[in-house]
């Protein structure tokens, strides 16, 4: 019994620590853009990403498909959530262009609260 009870003592103090420390503990969102594009308006393998929030689609030096340097559109808050989660599929929507492609890969950055990380970094630029 002595025994369970530490058991169950110190799963509760490591489950204690990690809802302390949740965001130094996994990294930001939106470290998995910087592989890619620069904090700042200089171009990396894409656009960089200062001010893309308000900005047109495909304006910026590095836009490289056709889809994206046609444009179209303004970067906001919903289509910067669709976009991180699925590029692939959002670009097809945005250009309104069923078979449009970009060269961005799908991020998977689904989930709200990490979209939110995101976007509070772009704004923040
Ligand atoms: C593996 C590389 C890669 C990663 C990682 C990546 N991107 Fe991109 N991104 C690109 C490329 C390449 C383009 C240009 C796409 C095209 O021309 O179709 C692009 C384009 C964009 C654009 C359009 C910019 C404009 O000026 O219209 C936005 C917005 C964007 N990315 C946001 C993000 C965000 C936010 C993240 C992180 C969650 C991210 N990207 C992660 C490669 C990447």
């Amino acid at each position: 019994m002595k025994k369970l009870l530490m058991v169950a003592a110190s799963a509760a103090f490591v489950m204690g620590t990690m809802s302390l420390a949740p965001m130094t503990a996994q990294a930001a969102a939106w470290g998995k853009c910087k592989a890619c594009h620069n904090f700042t308006e200089k171009k990396k393998v894409g656009p960089g990403l200062k001010g893309v929030l308000g900005r047109e689609a495909g304006t910026a030096k590095g836009a490289k498909s056709k889809a994206l340097k046609a444009g179209g559109w303004t970067w906001d808050e919903d289509n910067m959530r669709a976009w991180m989660c699925k590029s692939k599929d959002a670009i097809k929507v945005l250009s309104g262009d069923p078979k449009a492609k970009t060269k961005m890969p799908n991020q998977k950055i689904c989930d709200a609260a990490k979209q939110d990380e995101v976007i509070a970094k772009l704004k923040s630029l």
